[in-house]
């Protein structure tokens, strides 16, 4: 009997679901000898703490299009990985433990960056690991995809779609802030799918003048509103060369609760138009997932399957060049995959007149 531990961590997304779906039906499907699971809850922590639920394949039916993870999931960062908890616990050795414990043949880890350093770490130590790349951000090193990030676009476009009716009717600009403090990809894909204006992502520091007079030159030709699509993270040229502490200061001093209503404010004050912020947030980590990120998560776990049923460990799932693959979790540990300046739909967005803030 095979014993697979499988667990999502960091912050969730819509196919965590219906990737642990894929490879349980992988696993029931080629596994001779029958397979076992075990659902650790709450992500790291219920390895941690012993805090599991023994499941057979039933547990997992139904889930393709089920949003969010049946197992509860949780933020463990790693940067505190090697310090005890409150009582004293050593949480590396702990979760060894408990792997050992119950006997398992592998453990499977659905997180994002963060989640995949810890499980780089678990495999270091000696633990039969296979990672899936779970984000909404699409930030994950080695893989082309992530799963989370397909259904996440659809909703940010879905939003940017719904305030192009509401800003047309009162000639307003709207300001949208999208997901992403580090990178720029949902605001760029769902920007671009969305028909936004302006994008402001954190690869490209903006210059206030240049997103100023992108929406003069509209107004000038008679367009009655515009749309700027601004990442969480987006920064100004000057805040750009900020030290990373100077900048976190001039964070801590904003007086408006996000980047959105800051850039809000600003053009306000330098234009003559009627400004409005809109902000998805969450939702974009919402709902049931999407079909393609449905096809995606089911690809993940049906590679994931067959890693465990080689007794292939120590890897990430990946997609690279368009096929489904794996890559060392020591290689991508530690990394984050941004948004290349020059990649070509950015050159295509501009191409069509979409300004990015920086010239
Ligand atoms: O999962 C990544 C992400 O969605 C970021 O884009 C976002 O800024 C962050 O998580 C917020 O998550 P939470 O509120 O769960 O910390």
């Amino acid at each position: 009997m095979l014993k697979v531990g499988l667990l999502t961590s960091g912050g969730d997304c819509q196919s965590l679901n219906a990737t642990m779906r894929g490879i349980v039906k992988t696993l029931e499907c080629n596994c001779k000898d029958g397979v076992e699971f075990y659902g650790f809850k709450d992500g790291y922590r219920g390895l941690m703490y012993g805090n599991y639920q023994v499941m057979g394949p039933r547990d997992f039916r139904g889930l393709l299009t089920r949003g969010g993870t049946i197992l509860g999931t949780s933020r463990t960062p790693f940067k505190y990985i090697d310090q005890p908890d409150e009582h004293g616990l050593n949480k590396v050795e702990a979760m060894k433990s408990t792997y050992r414990k119950l006997k398992l043949d592998c453990l499977c880890v659905l997180g994002g960056n963060g989640s995949l350093k810890t499980a780089n770490r678990l495999s270091e130590e000696g633990l039969n690991v296979v990672g899936l790349p779970k984000t909404i951000d699409n930030d994950t090193w080695g893989t082309e995809m992530t799963f989370g990030f397909p259904s996440a676009i659809d909703i940010a476009t879905k939003t940017i779609d719904d305030i192009h009716t509401t800003a047309s009717s009162h000639g307003r600009v709207f300001v949208i802030e999208i997901m992403g403090h580090k990178v720029g990809w949902i605001p760029l894909y769902a920007g671009v799918a969305g028909g936004a204006d302006i994008i402001l992502i954190p690869e490209i520091p903006y210059d206030i003048d240049n997103v100023m007079d992108a929406i003069d030159k509209r107004d000038s030709h008679g367009s009655r509103f515009s749309i700027v699509v601004v990442a969480e993270g987006a920064k100004t040229k000057e805040e750009a060369a900020l030290s990373k502490k100077e900048y976190k200061k001039k964070l801590a001093a904003r007086t408006v609760p996000s980047v959105a209503y800051e850039l809000a404010d600003e053009i306000a004050k330098r234009g003559n138009y009627e400004v409005r912020v809109a902000i998805p947030g969450h939702t974009q980590r919402g709902g049931d997932p999407s079909a393609y990120d449905r096809i995606f998560a089911t690809q993940c776990g049906v590679e994931a399957g067959k890693c465990i049923l080689e007794g292939t460990f120590g890897d990430m799932i990946a997609q690279i060049d368009g096929k489904m693959s794996r890559i060392a979790l020591s290689k991508i540990a530690g990394k984050l995959k941004m948004v290349d300046p020059e990649c070509d739909l950015i050159h295509e967005a501009r191409m069509m007149g979409i300004s990015f803030g920086d010239k």
